[in-house]
């Protein structure tokens, strides 16, 4: 997979406060990449370097393979604070000036309205619109110029549900469009929902980083109910157990990596055992993002 970004120590210092401290990561091509991390742990500045429109105080980064330049940042487009639209103008006139602005093909606006689920009501003013529709407005608008990277930071801050779950679509879209995404959030189930890799920062230094699907793999605990007085002798016996707990009458069975519920289960029953109770629990991004905040570093 091609690199599109790879971050070499990059730091940012306000005075005394180090908020983006030695931070290397890389978003190879067709990722969603998450940036997930606590208010002030240095998502927004690190976003800011990227784009060029904050100094690193020291540290690299490369676009493409390259160091940033005018011609590389073409290649990107992104939402970082509130962007300016004109309330008087319509959506589209908004973005015909964008494109304008940017030198992109205008061309492409009828297709990044769609996207944003925005063309019925493109002929609107700017100033009517829902905090929702400025906030996918401003995602058409880094789209005009299509762009290889899209970069949103907190997409969906200030939004209710309903405006949250359509961001979500829509980040999902344009990652199924081919787009690599890097998106700034503070949302745990955002970046599970949308992303496909994440990193964590906490205090401007990088936690952890990689793929979603693998947090809480080789993690599982099965939980197993049966009434047989072997059940416990059995459970020692099934190849995929590794710790067992009794809580209440019910086993905690820490599955072995690569051991599923149904394999115990599938045991279990020829075993001739059939269980009252079944049920898998995965470790929940939400624990291990809490672990690997609070690891000690
Ligand atoms: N221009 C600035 N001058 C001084 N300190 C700054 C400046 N910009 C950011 N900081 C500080 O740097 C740290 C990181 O801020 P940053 O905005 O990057 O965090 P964030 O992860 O985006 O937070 P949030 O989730 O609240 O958006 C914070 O402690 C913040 O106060
Ligand atoms: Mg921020």
């Amino acid at each position: 997979m091609e690199t599109v970004l790879s971050i070499n120590k990059l730091t940012k210092n306000f005075g005394k406060l180090c908020a983006v401290n030695q931070l290397d990561l890389e978003v190879k091509r067709g990722q969603v990449f998450g940036m997930l991390g606590p208010n002030g742990s240095g998502k927004t500045t690190t976003l800011g370097m990227l784009m060029g429109v904050t100094n690193p105080t020291s540290g690299s980064f490369t676009w493409f393979g390259e160091p940033a330049t005018h011609h590389t940042r073409k290649k990107i487009g992104a939402v970082l604070e509130h962007p300016i639209f004109y309330p008087y103008l319509s959506g589209q006139k908004n973005l015909e000036l964008n494109a304008m602005v940017k030198g992109a093909n205008s061309a492409n606006i009828e297709k990044v309205l769609d996207i944003v689920e925005l063309s019925d009501r493109k002929e609107d003013k700017y100033r009517t619109y829902s905090l929702g529709m400025k906030q996918r407005l401003a995602i058409a608008s880094a789209l005009v110029s299509d762009p290889i990277i899209l970069i949103l930071d907190e997409p969906t801050n200030g939004l209710d549900p309903m405006g949250i779950a359509e961001i979500r679509e829509i980040v999902k879209r344009i990652a199924a469009d081919g787009k690599t995404i890097i998106l700034a959030s503070h949302l745990l189930d955002e970046v599970q929902k949308v992303c496909t890799h994440f990193a964590v920062l906490r205090k401007g230094k990088l936690m952890h980083s990689g793929p979603v699907d693998d947090v809480g793999k080789g993690e599982e605990t099965v939980e197993v109910m049966a009434y047989h007085d072997d059940l416990g002798v059995l459970l020692q016996e099934f190849v995929g157990s590794g710790s067992i707990k009794k809580d209440n009458g019910i086993f905690q069975v820490m599955m072995k990596d690569g051991f599923h519920s149904q394999d115990l289960n599938k045991f279990l029953f020829e075993k001739g055992i059939i269980t009252s109770h079944l049920m898998t629990k995965k470790k929940s991004l939400e624990k291990k993002f809490l672990e690997i905040l609070f690891e000690a570093h």
